[in-house]
Order: C-alpha cells, then sequence, then structure tokens
C-alpha cells in the first residue's frame, strides 16, 4: 500500500526527515511512533502529498505518486490540528469536505450517516462544531476524513486530550474500517494505543528510524523482559530484568521495600529504552 524510499526532508538547513525507508502493507495498523519533533507529522504529510521530500520516493496504492491529485483520493487525512469549521454544524462540516473531496451527490447522504453514526455524532449533527467539546471535535475530524471512503486512511494523533470514552469509540472506528479492508496508519505519543492496536511500527527520533518491526518482536526479542516495580521509601524504582527472583532477593537484602509488583514489559519501555528520557522541544 505504501513505499517510502530514502526519505529525507530538510527545512533550510534543518533536517526533519532523514532517509526513512519502510513499507506498509495493505490491510495492516501501522504505527508511527516517536517523540516530540521526531518528524511523524512531517513524514505523514510527505506521504499524503501536500510535503515535497527533498530525496527519496514515496509510493502508494502499488506504485502512484502521492502528490498527483487523483491518487490523492485514495488517502483520508486526519491531521493533527484539527480542520473543522467551528462556525459549521457537523452535518455541514460533513456536507462540504464530502463535496471538495469528490463524494458524488447521490452517495453523498447515506456516506453523510454512515459517519454521523460511526463518530457517535447523529444527535448533535445540528449543532456548530465550536460547541463541541474536545472529543466530539476530534471525532468530527475523523469523520470528514473518510466521507470519500479511501483506501488508505492515515491519522496524525487522533486521541490527543480525549476523554476514554471518546479514545474507545475512536479505536473501535479504527479498528471497524480495518476490518472493511482499509490499511491504516496510526500516529502517536500513546505507546499503550500502539500497543493494542497495530501490528508493525516503526519509531523515529530526530528524523531517523531506530526501530522497525513488529510489536511483538519488539517486547519480546529483547533482553530484560520483565519490570519490576518497587516501592523503597516514597520512591518508586523501576528494574528491568530476565531474572526476577534474583532481582528481589538482591533487593530485599539492599533495602526494604514496602511493596513490588512484577509485570511485563510494554512497548512503552521498550520506546523508553530507545528514545531515552531527555525531554524534547
Ligand atoms: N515547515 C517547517 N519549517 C522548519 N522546520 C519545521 C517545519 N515543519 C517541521 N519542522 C521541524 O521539523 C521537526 C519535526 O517536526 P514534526 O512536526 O514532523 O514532528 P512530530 O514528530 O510530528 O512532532 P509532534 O509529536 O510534536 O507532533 C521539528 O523540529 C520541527 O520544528
Ligand atoms: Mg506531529
Amino acid at each position: 500500500m505504501l513505499q517510502l524510499k530514502n526519505i529525507t526532508k530538510v527545512f533550510s538547513s534543518f533536517t526533519a526527515v532523514n532517509n526513512i525507508t519502510l513499507h506498509v502493507n495493505t490491510g495492516e495498523i501501522f504505527g508511527f511512533l516517536g517523540p516530540n519533533g521526531a518528524g511523524k507529522s512531517t513524514s505523514i504529510n510527505m506521504i499524503c502529498g501536500l510535503l515535497k521530500p527533498t530525496e527519496g520516493e514515496i509510493l502508494i496504492c502499488g506504485g502512484k505518486d502521492p502528490s498527483n491529485s487523483e491518487t490523492r483520493k485514495a488517502i483520508g487525512y486526519v491531521p493533527q490540528s484539527l480542520a473543522i469549521y467551528n462556525e459549521l454544524t457537523a452535518l455541514e462540516n460533513l456536507r462540504f469536505f464530502g463535496r471538495i473531496n469528490g463524494v458524488p451527490q447521490k452517495l453523498l447522504k447515506s456516506r453523510i450517516s454512515k459517519a454521523l453514526s460511526m463518530t457517535g455524532l447523529e444527535r448533535k449533527k445540528n449543532q456548530p462544531a465550536g460547541k463541541f467539546s474536545g472529543g466530539m471535535k476530534r471525532r468530527l475530524n475523523i469523520g470528514c476524513a473518510l466521507l470519500h471512503d479511501p483506501e488508505l486512511i492515515i491519522l496524525d494523533e487522533p486521541t490527543v486530550g480525549v476523554d476514554p470514552q471518546s479514545r474507545n469509540r475512536i479505536f473501535e472506528n479504527i479498528q471497524e474500517l480495518n476490518k472493511e479492508g482499509k490499511t491504516i496508519i496510526y500516529t502517536t505519543h500513546y505507546m499503550e494505543e500502539a500497543q493494542k492496536l497495530c501490528k508493525n511500527v516503526v519509531i523515529i527520533d530526530a528524523g531517523e528510524i531506530i526501530a522497525l518491526d513488529s510489536v511483538s518482536n519488539l517486547i519480546h526479542n529483547r533482553l530484560d523482559k520483565t519490570v519490576i516495580e518497587a516501592v523503597i521509601g516514597n520512591q518508586t524504582i523501576s528494574i528491568k530484568t530476565d531474572d526476577p527472583v534474583k532481582e528481589l532477593e538482591k533487593l530485599q537484602k539492599n533495602n526494604k521495600f514496602k511493596s513490588f509488583q512484577i509485570r511485563e514489559k510494554t512497548l512503552e519501555d521498550v520506546f523508553l529504552d530507545l528514545t531515552g528520557k531527555k525531554i524534547r522541544d
């Protein structure tokens, strides 16, 4: 469905994306992960044909160029910044985006009904989007991007600022769309989301790929598969290990811990191992 071949993007003299090569199979949910400023949105904008790579080649839908307006119809792009009109009602927003994305008039009504029911906005369809909560705006943002029934759906942090209820609805929408055969590219900072939804992920940092693998391989094919979290005094320390019993014995000898739990390593642990704990701009 998607191939990136040695993609680089330079803004003036700053390299935001550096020599990225990867592919996304048809019908998968692929995670595009990385800390702030990693180059995720820049990459997504190039995939959607909105930004031109400085170097490299992007092919979608079996070898087509996404900067071509015909090819771009195969993409449904849900941008990181909300792209809906606050003055328009949900229904008017959907009608508008359906028209500009070329949905034939005879299909528009049924597509809008499907979008309203999918996003749970039927009862609010006549209210201006500006009056919506953060979660409702995010859901409408998704609905607007899907009216033209695209093959490849790209969501750039669709769950920022939404409550668990809206987040669950968004997850269900993504899983349903995937079951219908759509390919999904999902960008997020929330590793538990990626672990739940995605089979394969790329982790980028400072514009470069630092991991490209299945979630399962990233978690299981590494050393220190277990994490001990022990409460000592007022602090919780976490220790990654393959031998929790030995580590607990050591801990007990050296410190008195109040309580502990042993858990399996998560994608978030791996992400922090790979990207470090330094705060990004
Ligand atoms: N048009 C631009 N001109 C100059 N620099 C840019 C431009 N767009 C992005 N950048 C820089 O490129 C880097 C990557 O930005 P990008 O928005 O792709 O990151 P991101 O991974 O999406 O981050 P976030 O998680 O915060 O959304 C950042 O340092 C950003 O400041
Ligand atoms: Mg971004």
